[in-house]
């Protein structure tokens, strides 16, 4: 993109000043505003308010009629370094004196808007922080360290975040208005977006941003963390070698993310090197390490509303590119009919994730997803399938204290009458609290999986004191 066309898409509020603009008129208008005003909207201070701001936008409208519009703003560090000689310039020119952290605050946040996603560009950069929440111009939020923070960053005004959106999924191909009022996309860094406007949010635009981690979470920082044991790991690597079929599922609760698709690429990284692998997903977030790695992204249908590729579309394609693992990123409707398909029939060692609070709802979210595809199956032939499709389920959950744990993980059996039967092998005991943290272990239950042969068979050996056998007790 030119200069040129970003600024004309950033001019329309850098120009309006800070008065405030609800994209609704009329009655709505004002029921958006008096909601809005019984919001606490200001208890943090706001680095933006009064001159400092207007110094900002003077400074940074004088400079965008000066840079020359032709420029090819991708060449981000060229452009960075005429801004800065032009930003140089400008406070001569205009005699405005400002100290030192004060004037690279000031270039900082005028490059960011030209160049970056304006006021979010510094928490974009923290990689302390892990999820960006926006709710409406004056409110936003940071997850750090599984933790919810309100931040001291705000935005100019409704038009201002509107801005930041469109800069968003402009490059996309994607667009949002009063017709379409949300939007999923992705920064260039691959971070996950979703937006909604007015007038389905009553707050305003609100953004929710889940940042792409540079550095994946690893096994040892699962561990280190408490959200899995060793003994588990063990387990669930010889279960990964030995091809079984693994659904991970994640607790709904708190809305937030429970770590699945974390768990998912933990997982994948224990599938060997030679294995030819398909990962298939919405947006790309796994991160393989592995050679031989196809990765395939489905594609929402364009402002025409055609050319939409699904997951589905995917998996069945899929089926026909050689795959010796296939790994969907998350299950969300027909294509687990596909998934379950492929499992059965050769595709053995594949995992996906679903949306459950536990490992018996994760089997019932499979069948009605399952159903989704439409073919008018039975329940018994579709219960069937998950039974001899599936072999474990490893349930994870985002718990009060803010923490992701492993709580559960259990074997899928077989069927007894016209239900599945589950065996858990290891489960979460919960111990007590200890400075506002859940303090407990993934135990053992000491029951060995009915699928152990397969895991022999592999040539893998795990000892019995995995599984808690031998273990004395304490309580
Ligand atoms: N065990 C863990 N300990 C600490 N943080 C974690 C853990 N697992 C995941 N996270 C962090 O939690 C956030 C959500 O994780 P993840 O994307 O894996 O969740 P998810 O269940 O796939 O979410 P969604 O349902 O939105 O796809 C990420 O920022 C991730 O880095
Ligand atoms: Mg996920």
């Amino acid at each position: 993109m030119s200069l040129l066309k970003r600024i004309e898409q950033g001019q329309g509020g850098s120009s309006s000043g800070g008065q405030s603009s609800d994209a609704q008129g009329g009655g709505e208008g004002s029921r958006l505003s008096s909601l809005q005003a019984r919001r606490v909207n200001a208890p943090i201070t706001s680095p933006q308010a009064g001159s400092y701001f207007d110094l900002k936008v003077r400074v940074q409208n004088k400079l965008l009629s000066e840079l020359d519009p032709s420029m090819d703003i991708t060449r981000t560090d060229d452009v960075k370094r005429t801004i800065q000689d032009l930003f140089e310039q400008i406070l001569a020119e205009e005699n405005i004196v400002l100290s030192r952290p004060e004037r690279a605050r000031l270039f900082e946040q005028i490059a960011a808007e030209i160049l970056g996603l304006g006021p979010l560009q510094p928490l974009l950069e923290d990689d302390t922080i892990s999820e960006i929440m926006v709710n409406g111009p004056k409110n936003v939020y940071i997850e750090r360290k599984g933790r919810l923070h309100r931040v001291p960053v705000t935005f100019e005004n409704n038009d201002h975040v509107m801005r930041i959106i469109d800069r968003i999924v402009a490059p996309l191909g994607r667009r949002i208005d009063e017709s379409s009022p949300y939007v999923d996309a992705r920064l260039q860094d691959g971070s996950r977006v979703n937006a909604v406007i007015p007038p389905i949010s009553l707050v305003g635009p609100v953004l929710t941003i889940r940042k792409f981690s540079r550095n994946p979470i690893t096994i040892e920082q699962l561990i280190q963390f408490g959200s899995i044991s060793s003994e588990a790991v063990q387990f669930l690597k010889a279960c990964v070698e030995a091809r079984l079929n693994i659904l991970i599922s994640g607790g709904t609760g708190s809305g937030k993310g429970s770590g699945k698709t974390t768990l998912l690429n933990v997982m994948s990284s224990f599938i060997p090197n030679d294995e030819r692998i398909l990962t298939i997903e919405n947006a790309a977030e796994l991160q393989l390490r592995q050679e031989h790695v196809v990765t395939l992204e489905s594609r929402p249908p364009n402002i025409e509303g055609r050319g939409e590729i699904t997951i589905r579309d995917l998996v069945i394609n899929a089926l026909r590119m050689r795959p010796e693992r296939i790994i969907v990123g998350e299950c969300r409707g027909g294509e687990t009919l596909d998934m379950l398909q492929a499992m059965n029939t050769g595709h053995d060692g594949s995992m996906t994730t679903a949306h459950a609070n536990t490992p018996r709802d994760s089997l019932a979210r499979v069948e009605t997803m399952c159903l989704m595809a439409g073919m008018d199956l039975p329940v018994r032939a579709i219960r069937e399938q998950v039974s001899s499709a599936i072999d474990l389920v490893c349930q994870q959950e985002r718990m009060r204290d803010g923490t992701r744990k492993v709580t559960t993980i259990t074997e899928v059996s077989g069927m007894e009458g016209d239900v599945i039967t589950m065996t858990d092998i290891f489960v979460f005991e919960h111990t007590g609290m200890e400075n506002g943290k859940i303090v407990g272990r993934l135990r053992p239950t000491g029951l060995r999986p009915k699928f152990m042969d397969k895991i022999e068979t592999a040539g893998i050996n795990l000892p019995p004191s995995i599984f808690g056998i031998g273990e004395r007790r304490r309580y």
